[in-house]
């Protein structure tokens, strides 16, 4: 295999099918970050959103193209030419655009959702790749629904797509449904029977409600494909995407069984997986192969001692592969400013001068409680300051009154579009009084409701930092807000006030549009 031909492009959509997954909501700026990580990873390229579906999608492709210079940026849009205009217009400023159309090819989705039969979506590839290539030179058609497509059809649809232009044909495994081998020789019979397919490159993107998304999209890269849709941290639809941080570090660490390779920094991905863990509200599980915090941590007693002796022993990829350093104790109370800007630089956190000081300022509150301040406790400083800078309420103080003598109270002072304002509140313990205060000052949201709440801490020990997640829902749109602090219910003021701040920023970025895709006008797995 020559050099070219063992590359796997590695496509990312956490901005697109990530930010689909339910409770996830990413602004602005929040998207332009994660997207400039997603180039230090050396992506190649960048699915940045589905602009006809909201005026917010729209700007996070056009914001995208604009300021990430050296990787490909993609739209999505479905088979209509308004679809595939409105993202040619996003993808304007983009030094590489590409626009990806889709349409379904399965009997499930063509009877139920479609109502279109087989030659009607023949006709419409045709129309709607060709129309894209009229307005951009590089074109990505999806199949969507293709494991549960009949092959012979599938073999016609990709054909077509080729035909009128597509540079790049992808099988998408829209609902999770395919198994390893089976996906393999999908790929096989297209590769074998599309008779154009050597004008174009076979990509594939794998849902995970099997838990199979890597293990198929592995399979379908040994049998001929040579790019691979996924998200970091696997966020996505439902059980989410193929996890990119889990399937090129398959590719690196078992390189002498896949004779592949992908063009990743991997030591940027602790760093990537961070900042969307941070910004999309979800939680890294433990175990969760590559990015999880025990993923390299050694507990029994004979592993230790086999880590001692050699650290191949128990560990296939070192920690330092995937960017990750042993938690070091960095600063104390009599650290300076400059010591910290040097602190956060080591560790890859860029912050301008503004939030610099923000974050300075909450570092020394931090180090006032906590003799040692470790890297963990930076990391989750700094996602709680950085991202929370444009919010519309914001958090200045709190004062709780708890324990076995009720009646449990919260006294919350918020600012509210520059306003100060401060509230009391009586509540089912502390949590709920802080709750009850924060929705009397804020209310745009007087009917949100809590769907989960949860509580982990960033290191260990009883003065560790507390991270705490909340998720809000109203009218059927929900976001996770987070808030790590020294104090669990300072953290918790904070995080139900970024979900807070979250939801509203969904209401703003609602269109028709949006909103028809939300009540289930837009196809499973779009
Ligand atoms: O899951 C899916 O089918 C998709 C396509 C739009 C690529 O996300
Ligand atoms: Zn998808």
């Amino acid at each position: 295999m020559t050099n070219s031909q063992n590359k796997v492009l590695i496509f990312d959509t956490s901005l697109r099918d990530g930010e689909q997954a339910p409770g996830c909501s990413m602004n602005h700026e929040e998207k332009l970050q994660i997207a400039r990580v997603l180039a230090e990873l050396g992506v190649d390229i960048i699915e940045a959103g589905f602009p006809i579906a909201s005026p917010g999608d729209f700007e996070a492709v056009q914001t995208v193209s604009r300021e990430v210079r050296d990787v490909t940026v993609a739209a999505l849009a479905r088979a209509t030419r308004d679809d595939i205009n409105k993202a040619a217009e996003a993808l304007k400023p983009a030094a590489r655009p590409r626009i990806h159309t889709f349409i379904s090819t399965s009997p499930q989705h063509l009877n139920h959702i479609l109502k279109m039969d087989q030659d009607q979506v023949i006709e419409a590839i045709t129309d709607s790749v060709s129309h894209a290539r009229g307005l951009c030179d590089d074109v990505q058609w999806s199949a969507q629904d293709a494991s549960r497509t009949d092959t012979d059809f599938l073999c016609k649809a990709v054909e077509t797509a080729i035909t009128a232009g597509a540079a790049t044909v992808n099988m998408p495994d829209t609902v999770g449904y395919a198994v390893p081998e089976e996906f393999a020789d999908l790929i096989r019979e297209i590769k074998n029977r599309v008779p154009n397919i050597d004008k174009a490159r076979i990509s594939v993107h794998c849902h995970n409600d099997l838990g199979l998304a890597v293990a198929n999209s592995l399979a379908a890269v040994v049998a001929g494909a040579r790019q691979v849709e996924c998200t970091i941290n696997g966020i996505g639809e439902r059980a989410g995407n193929c996890s990119l941080e889990e399937v090129v570090m398959a590719i690196r660490t078992r390189n002498g069984y896949f004779n592949l390779r992908s063009d990743i920094n991997t030591t940027a991905i602790m760093k990537a997986s961070r900042l969307v863990s941070a910004v999309s509200g979800f939680v890294v599980q433990p175990n969760k192969a590559v990015v999880g915090k025990n993923a390299f941590a050694h507990e029994s007693g004979i592993h230790q001692d086999g880590m001692l002796k050699n650290a191949e022993t128990y560990e296939i990829m070192t920690p330092e592969s995937v960017g990750l350093h042993e938690s070091q104790i960095v600063l104390g109370k009599h650290s300076g400013r400059h010591a910290l800007s040097k602190k956060l630089q080591e560790l890859g956190i860029e912050v301008g001068d503004n939030k610099l000081n923000d974050l300075f300022a909450r570092f020394k509150e931090l180090a006032d409680k906590k003799r040692e301040i470790y890297d963990d406790d930076l990391y989750a400083l700094a996602d709680d300051t950085i991202l929370r800078r444009n919010d519309t309420v914001q958090f200045r103080a709190l004062s709780v009154n708890c324990g076995t003598e009720g009646p449990q109270s919260a006294r919350v002072k918020l600012e509210v579009d520059g306003e100060v304002r401060e509230e009391n509140a009586e509540g089912n313990g502390p949590v709920d009084a802080i709750f009850c205060a924060i929705r009397k000052i804020a209310p745009p949201h007087p009917e949100a409701k809590l769907q989960l709440y949860q509580v982990h801490a960033v290191t260990g020990g009883t003065d560790a930092q507390a991270e705490v997640t909340v998720r809000l829902e109203e009218h059927g749109r929900s976001a996770n807000g987070q808030g790590a602090d020294h104090d669990t219910l300072v953290a918790s003021a904070r995080a139900y006030i970024n979900a807070l701040n979250k939801l509203l920023l969904k209401r703003e970025r609602s269109s028709p549009d949006a909103d028809a895709a939300r009540d289930g006008e837009r196809p499973v797995g779009i």
